[in-house]
């Protein structure tokens, strides 16, 4: 279009995007366990949080369920990757519950640390959302003494016994500039606060907030795949939103309403860690048919972390006919 004075419209691929090896594991471990126990395997909670993969494991025969007193005694659950909380664990041996745990093993360190601390005697607070799978796992590994904050507001209104005995974690999926700002409140707060070895923000969460904060002052939008129940989704969405690039979290390519794209000559796409790379396709392909013909992939930084199977499941393949 030789003399059009009109900008290309193009799309910007992000990388790293999509699935974290916790994802990856905990689906493995699903999929997994349907094909050497079979059907039906029973999963607490959604797997991760995304409406396609779980959609897609029940009709492969996993049943999703709430609360453990849904599983039949003796049956099969797996936990997902959010956690679980030591009274989930207690409630399945009192049910006889054969158990496989797909909790991601950057879920189990922040547990580890909350127990440490408690068992030191610290009061502790736990930045994240109340109503998060992964919070309520992780606070229950010391809920006495464990309180949840998800803005500064509620650090500063937050009272604790002895004022030089406080330790902090966080969930591990939030966002990395909110929580400094709390982690910073804190430590005004309580000047003796200790604090996990390493972030418990976990590296997927960390490197595609990274890579949108790259692009989105060259984007006129920044669409994000994932479920509206996915932490590091919505914080991808709120990311770009603070660079003052408008963003919106899709679970597919159909929530896109085309007015989203007046205007708009560069779209970046990214997705969550619990999104699919099938669903991201879809969108490309749809911003294709709406003009925009070029498909860039911006890899902002490399990833390559596996996690390995948990030992219910690679005793299960060994043991395989
Ligand atoms: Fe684990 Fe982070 Fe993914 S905690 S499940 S690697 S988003």
């Amino acid at each position: 279009e030789s003399g059009n004075k009109t900008k290309t419209k193009r799309v910007l691929l992000l990388k790293p995007r999509g699935f974290c090896a916790g994802v990856v594991r905990a689906i493995d471990i699903v999929q997994i366990a349907l094909e050497t126990f079979g059907a039906p395997i029973y999963v607490r909670k959604e797997i991760v949080h995304n409406s396609y993969v779980v959609t897609d494991l029940a009709k492969k025969g996993a049943i999703f369920v709430n609360e453990l007193d849904e599983v039949p005694e003796g049956a099969r659950v797996i936990y997902s990757a959010h956690g679980v909380s030591p009274a989930v664990r207690d409630r399945a041996k009192e049910r006889g519950l054969k158990v496989v745990d797909a909790t991601c093993p950057l879920v189990t360190k922040v547990h580890v640390e909350a127990i440490k601390f408690a068992k030191q005697g610290y009061s502790l607070v736990l930045i994240g959302h109340r109503d998060h799978d992964e919070i309520e796992g992780t606070q229950g590994e010391a809920p006495d003494v464990t309180q949840v904050v998800s803005t500064v507001q509620e650090v500063a209104d937050l009272v604790v016994p002895d004022p030089n005995r406080v330790a902090y974690l966080t969930q591990t999926t939030l966002s990395l500039d909110e929580a400094r700002d709390m982690i910073q409140a804190l430590k005004n707060k309580y000047p003796n606060i200790v604090g996990p070895h390493s972030q418990d923000i976990c590296y997927a969460t960390e490197n595609r907030q990274v890579a949108v904060k790259n692009v989105a002052h060259g984007a006129d939008l920044v669409l994000v795949v994932g479920s509206t129940n996915s932490s590091n989704s919505n914080r991808l969405v709120e990311v770009s939103k603070n660079l003052d690039t408008n963003s919106y979290l899709i679970d597919t390519a159909d929530a896109i309403r085309p007015e989203w794209l007046d205007g708009v000559d560069t779209v970046a796409v990214t997705a969550g860690a619990s999104a699919p790379e099938v669903l991201v396709k879809d969108v490309v392909e749809y911003l294709q048919t709406m003009g925009y013909g070029s498909v860039d992939e911006v890899e902002v930084m490399p990833e390559n972390v596996r996690f390995g199977l948990p030992p219910e499941i690679v005793q299960a393949i060994a043991s395989a006919p």
